[in-house]
């Protein structure tokens, strides 16, 4: 039997790769986002047998437990939670920011990351078997201009993904929280400057950014680790991109 790993996000960006990669690994997964029709065209590129699409908007519970209470039963004993469903929206200094692009942020980094988790939990628990990986991001932890929401969510799932493994000490059940820096090749920027193609593509010239291969490649090696090895955090950044020193502004 295939082991099954459940994938959200996996309509675009790392979230695609990552289902790319997990077949070739041998997992069957089910591929989770709120545009089915990109999880069919998945479905039809890698095949019935290793991919099962899954329709849900994480920030709606009701849709959540609908979906995962409508998985075949070879589809239910998910072994590889990916929680990687996520987005930046706006650039803008938190006293000019909209407070509802706060709130999406909020309710699809932090609370559908955590529904499904304690949703899919229990199941891991009981088989005293599995691994939840949670796409964090390098801004949850440096602070820049106009990350204020965006930022504190991924702060939040790295905080998560290191409680969640202090709660499952004794367990074989493992967490890992990936950390990326500039990435390019996924819907990430133009969701952020919502549609804003330009502006989005502006951030990437010349910059050798890291791509959704580089993300599900890490992936793969993690998932791919011996029992007894847990990668608790991975930051990745692209060689390009370093630290810059602390502003300090003067009268
Ligand atoms: N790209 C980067 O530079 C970067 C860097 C660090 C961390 N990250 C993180 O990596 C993750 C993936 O980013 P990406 O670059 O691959 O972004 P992306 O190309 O925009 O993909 C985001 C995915 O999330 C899904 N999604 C968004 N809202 C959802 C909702 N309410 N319910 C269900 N699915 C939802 C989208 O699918 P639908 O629209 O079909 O629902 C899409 O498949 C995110 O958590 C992001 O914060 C990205």
């Amino acid at each position: 039997m295939k082991k099954v790993a459940l994938v959200t996000g996996a309509s675009a960006g790392f979230g695609k790769a990552i289902v790319e990669k997990l077949v070739s690994d041998g997992f069957q997964v089910v591929a989770a986002a709120r545009r089915l029709e990109k999880l069919q065209s998945l479905q039809a590129e890698l095949g019935r047998e290793s991919v099962y699409p899954l329709q849900m908007d994480i920030t709606k519970t009701d849709q959540v437990d609908a979906a995962l209470a409508s998985l075949p039963d070879e589809w239910k004993a998910i072994e590889l939670l990916v929680n990687n469903a996520g987005l930046a929206l706006g650039l803008d200094k938190a006293y000019e920011a909209d407070f509802s692009d706060w709130m999406t942020m909020i309710n699809t980094n932090i609370v559908g990351l955590t529904y499904l988790t304690r949703q899919l939990l229990p199941q891991m628990v009981k088989k005293n078997s599995g691994m939840v990986i949670n796409l964090g991001s390098t801004a949850g932890t440096v602070p820049y201009p106009g990350a204020n929401v965006y930022g504190a969510s991924k702060a939040f799932v790295k905080q998560f993904s290191l409680n969640l493994r202090a709660d499952l000490a004794g367990t074989k059940i493992r967490v890992t929280n990936i950390e990326p820096g500039l990435c390019e090749g996924t819907e990430f920027s133009n969701v952020r400057f919502k549609g804003d193609d330009d502006r989005a593509n502006k951030l990437y010239q010349g910059a050798h950014a890291i791509k959704p291969e580089d993300i599900a490649n890490t992936v793969s090696w993690i998932a791919g680790q011996p029992e007894h090895v847990n990668i608790n955090r991975i930051e990745i950044m692209p060689v390009s991109q370093s630290f810059g020193p602390q502003p300090v502004y003067r009268d």
